[in-house]
Parts: C-alpha cells; sequence; structure tokens
C-alpha cells in the first residue's frame, strides 16, 4: 500500500529549508517528506531516522538518485542527540516528526496493526524490540490493560474490556486480532456496537501506543529536538490524535513563553527575559479540503511548528 504524506507542501514550507542546512527526518516512513526536503537541498544534508528497518530498506530505493544527501539511522528519534552526536552534529537548522504509524504498516496484515485483518497480534513498529502486543494483551494485570486503554485510547468500556481479557486468556492464550477484536465487543453494550466507527478502534490505538511506548518516544523527541536547533532553527510536528498533540501544544508553550517573573519586582521591559522560542503559527495547521477528499489519514492531521529565535 502506498503511503500519501500528510501537509506535505505545508510541512516543507514552514521549515523554511535552507539549501545548504542540517536536517533531521525523525519519521522516515516512505521517504514521501524526505524526498521533498532533499529537493530543496544543494550542500544541504538530511539525517532521516526511523525504527522500522523495513521503511529504512524501502526509502533507500525511494531515495536512489539523492543517496549522497541522506544519512539512515534505524533507532527511535528520541535517541536522535545521542545517534547525531556519533556522527559529530551537534546542531541542526531544522527537524521534523509526522508522527504514528505509515498506511504500508497500518495495511500489512502481517504487523497485526489493523483490527481489519486476522494477524498475530504483534503491533511492534521495530521488529527487533522484545514487547509486542501479544505479551501485553497476555501477561498485563487487569489494572494495567484498565489504564492502558483508558490512558491512551480513552475507552469508556476500559474496565469491562479488561475483565473480558482477562477471563478469556485463563482458558488460552489470546493470539490474533480477530479474536481480539471478538473479546472486545462481547464487553460493549449493544447500543455502542451500533454506533459509527469501529468498536475496536479505541483499544488498538491505545495497545499500539503501549507497545510503542509512543508518548514517552515523542516527549523526550521534542525535548532532544529543542536542544539541537540552531537560532532560526525550526521543528515542525505532525499529530493524528488528541494525546499527541495536548504534549506538543503543552512542550511548545513551555518554550515560547516568557520566564515567570515575580509581579512585584520593579523590571523595564527591556530588563525581562524574553523566551528563546516562539510559535510560527499560533493555531496549528490542518490539510486543505483537497487534501481532505483525497486522503483519509489527514483528516485528524496537526501541523506545530516552533522556532528557536535566540
Ligand atoms: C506517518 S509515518 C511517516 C511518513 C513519512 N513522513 C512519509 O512521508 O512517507 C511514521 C513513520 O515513523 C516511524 N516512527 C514512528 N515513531 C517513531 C519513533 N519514535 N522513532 C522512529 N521512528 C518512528 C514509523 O515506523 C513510520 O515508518
Amino acid at each position: 500500500m502506498e503511503h500519501k504524506s500528510v501537509l506535505l507542501e505545508e510541512t516543507i514550507a514552514n521549515l523554511d529549508i535552507k539549501p545548504d542546512g542540517i536536517y533531521v527526518d525523525g519519521t522516515l516512513g516512505r521517504a514521501g517528506h524526505a524526498k521533498a526536503l532533499i529537493s530543496k537541498l544543494t550542500s544541504g544534508h538530511l539525517y532521516a531516522f526511523d525504527k522500522d528497518e523495513k521503511a529504512i530498506e524501502e526509502s533507500k530505493e525511494v531515495l536512489k538518485d539523492v543517496l549522497d544527501k541522506i544519512t539512515f539511522i534505524h533507532s527511535d528519534f528520541s535517541n536522535m542527540q545521542q545517534e547525531l552526536m556519533q556522527l559529530g552534529i551537534t546542531e541542526v537548522d531544522g527537524i521534523m516528526l509526522d508522527l504514528g504509524v505509515s498506511s504500508p504498516q497500518f495495511d500489512d496484515p502481517e504487523r497485526g496493526f489493523s483490527y481489519r485483518y486476522d494477524a498475530r497480534l504483534d503491533m511492534r513498529m521495530d521488529q527487533s524490540q522484545a514487547l509486542d502486543a501479544y505479551e501485553i494483551v497476555n501477561t498485563y494485570d487487569k489494572d494495567s490493560l484498565i489504564t492502558i486503554f483508558k490512558q491512551y485510547g480513552e475507552e469508556r468500556y476500559a474496565s469491562s474490556i479488561a475483565s473480558a481479557i482477562v477471563k478469556a486468556r485463563n482458558e488460552k492464550p489470546i493470539e490474533t486480532t480477530f479474536t481480539l477484536v471478538d473479546i472486545i465487543k462481547s464487553a460493549m453494550p449493544q447500543k455502542e456496537l451500533n454506533k459509527k466507527g469501529h468498536p475496536a478502534k479505541k483499544c488498538f490505538q491505545a495497545l499500539r501506543i503501549a507497545v510503542n511506548d509512543e508518548l514517552s518516544s515523542l516527549e523526550n523527541g521534542i525535548e532532544a529536538s529543542i536542544e539541537l536547533l540552531k537560532t532560526n532553527g525550526r521543528l515542525a510536528i505532525i499529530t493524528f490524535h488528541s494525546l499527541e498533540d495536548r504534549i506538543v501544544k503543552t512542550i511548545f508553550k513551555k518554550y515560547s513563553s516568557a520566564p515567570f517573573v515575580e509581579p512585584k519586582l520593579p523590571l523595564l521591559a527591556s530588563q525581562m527575559e524574553q523566551a528563546s522560542f516562539q510559535l510560527v503559527n499560533k493555531k496549528p495547521i490542518i490539510a486543505s479540503e483537497d487534501e481532505l477528499n483525497e486522503n483519509n489519514r489527514a483528516h485528524s492531521a496537526k501541523l506545530r511548528v516552533i522556532e528557536r529565535i535566540k
């Protein structure tokens, strides 16, 4: 399955690419954003991360004509500072993160990300990682399952779904996505099953986030990016759900707000310390009508961009 890059032009435009700059793509995927970014470079270079080895292998083919302008790194983007340091890079002109799974991952029946295909419970972006969805579903205690479904899926029926999972796995291990879908459905009231949208959507999202530790990676990845940016360097992040967007919004706000000063202190405006970053757009950028008509994934996408100003 082809991956249609979301908010492609908006991301590239807002990164304000310098042709001789050093850039990072934390989420290479199928190299849609990477290819567009590289096309703006002359002597510049792109360092591209993906924790999925397959994404890197397939992107090498997409980028075969510009391999001198890119370095591939098979790692979580939260490790970017250490990984780049080993290559002698301590600061960069821009970084982009296009979060979540790609269409080829989601639509690969064998990866177990989707409730639409029957597959072993896997959901690992990085297939060299030990923890998978099978282990969480079959070994985590009931309270941990409830926390995962509530916190990462905002699932209203978290408690009854976790009980149904524990009961089912006492009989025999829960091996596949379809078995899990049936268990989730069995724990929901009929009126919920009649609603639009797949009943297992929230739990599958929650498990995927837990397997890949996505929210910790995001927080650590933003902090690492902030430290790596040069003055006038920009960080652009595309999120796909409210949990991700809330993290980006909160951390961007922290860095773009002036440090707190006791209101009674007799300071002139010129003596007040300014924030080191500014938001490039006050509101997140969302997809155009045209893109929404062409790409279903774009519906929940939000792009936020921050710039280091000193
Ligand atoms: C939405 S896709 C990116 C698509 C890409 N921008 C394109 O245009 O083709 C997300 C990719 O990032 C990878 N990914 C997600 N979280 C990651 C993380 N924390 N570290 C490294 N790679 C990650 C996934 O494996 C997936 O290949």
